[in-house]
């Protein structure tokens, strides 16, 4: 992607312009951000998924002044009647299961693959939404069926209404509204206070980011560190010659604190540790995601990735789907294309050397990648 290039759904800015000037900052509304749009996965379709057990959805209600809230699968039985007014129902992860969706959700891709998380479809009928509430996390909001009435705000006071199911401002500030259309866009950093009201039946797309948090991240990376370690030959054992004897054989020696130190700092200081196993974790797949394995004809002229595979690199290594590749040179530049472009076209498989086709025919087999 030419990232200087204004694009219309970016209300003509250029993906660099909006990100110097919105990403993390401020709001942005884009009129036809995606015009004529029509939405790929229609209500059917959308609703059938909410029934299906590998499926995150939530149902949330408005009734008699209370919020109330579902988890899926919901039958379409289970779900109130069209009819009924104030009910959504929200579909996390559409993208992993419809090709046109994860298409959509690669337009974003002026974002690291690393920060993008998924795509989230809401149903809901006249009324419906989720409440006055702020998310941790970027969101952009795509207007894809009837209209939403969206009302925003930089929230002073993050006070919740205690004892709801979801997450509800006590009071909510709003500061802009706006009546969004089908195929109109509505930009949020994180924090920003959001409402958005169906007029009408209404579905929205949500574009979500994932933020990881600091703790999180280091319990994840220090784990699959602490494999990598100990799977190390020839560790040393601990060692005390000197030991004396001891009147409190309680206390811990202070010579096994700093050998256990040395051991972490040891662990970590492997080259490429940490970010071998940042990487691994980052294209970990999502939990219910499998992949079909199928049998791959071992010679083929071009290369998808599978919707569902996550693939990334840094400067030494290509991570796929939790694991990593050592790479370098000609092999790593045409694996870094793969893991940027999601795909490979014949004439940058001409070239290819036979690991690569060799990698390339396994990852097609396990069903990560489609010739
Ligand atoms: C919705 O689509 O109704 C909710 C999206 C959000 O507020 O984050
Ligand atoms: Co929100």
């Amino acid at each position: 992607m030419d990232v200087r290039q204004p694009l219309q759904l970016l209300a003509g800015l250029s993906p660099t312009q909006f990100m110097r000037q919105h990403w993390h900052k401020k709001p942005l509304l884009v009129r036809q951000a995606i015009p004529g749009f029509k939405p790929p996965v229609p209500r059917a379709a959308l609703l059938q998924l909410a029934g299906r057990e590998e499926v995150e959805s939530r149902l949330v209600q408005h009734k008699d002044g209370q919020w109330l809230l579902r988890h899926g699968p919901f039958s379409r039985r289970s779900l109130p009647s069209l009819q009924t007014r104030e009910w959504t129902v929200l579909v996390q992860g559409v993208d992993l299961h419809d090709d046109a969706t994860h298409a959509l959700m690669q337009q974003f891709a002026f974002v690291p693959q690393a920060r993008l998380d998924d795509l989230m479809i809401s149903y809901a009928t006249d009324g419906g939404g989720v409440g006055p509430h702020f998310d941790s996390y970027d969101v952009f909001l795509l207007q894809a069926l009837g209209r939403r009435r969206w009302r925003i705000g930089r929230q002073k006071n993050p006070t919740l209404i205690e004892g709801m199911p979801v997450k509800i401002l006590a009071h909510f500030e709003p500061e802009e509204e706006y009546l969004l259309e089908p195929g109109d866009m509505l930009y949020l950093p994180p924090g920003w206070a959001h409402d958005g009201v169906a007029e009408g039946e209404c579905m929205t797309y949500s574009i979500g980011f994932r933020s990881p948090e600091r703790a999180g991240l280091a319990h994840e990376v220090l784990l699959r560190v602490a494999e990598a370690a100990a799977d190390e030959d020839d560790a040393p054992i601990y060692r005390d010659p000197r030991q004396s004897a001891v009147a409190t054989p309680g206390a811990i020696p202070a010579q096994l604190q700093q050998f256990a130190r040395e051991a972490v700092q040891h662990a970590l200081a492997q080259p490429g540790a940490l970010e071998r196993a940042l990487g691994e974790a980052l294209t970990e797949p999502k939990p219910n995601v499998w992949f079909e394995p199928s049998s791959s004809r071992g010679l083929f002229e071009r290369v998808v990735l599978d919707r569902r595979t996550r693939m990334m690199y840094d400067d030494q290594h290509i991570f796929i789907n939790g694991e990593s590749y050592h790479a370098e040179g000609p092999d790593a530049e045409l694996m870094q294309r793969l893991a940027d472009e999601r795909a490979l076209p014949p004439q940058a498989l001409a070239h290819a050397s036979d690991e690569v086709l060799q990698t390339l025919s396994a990852w097609c087999d396990a069903g990560w990648a489609h010739a």
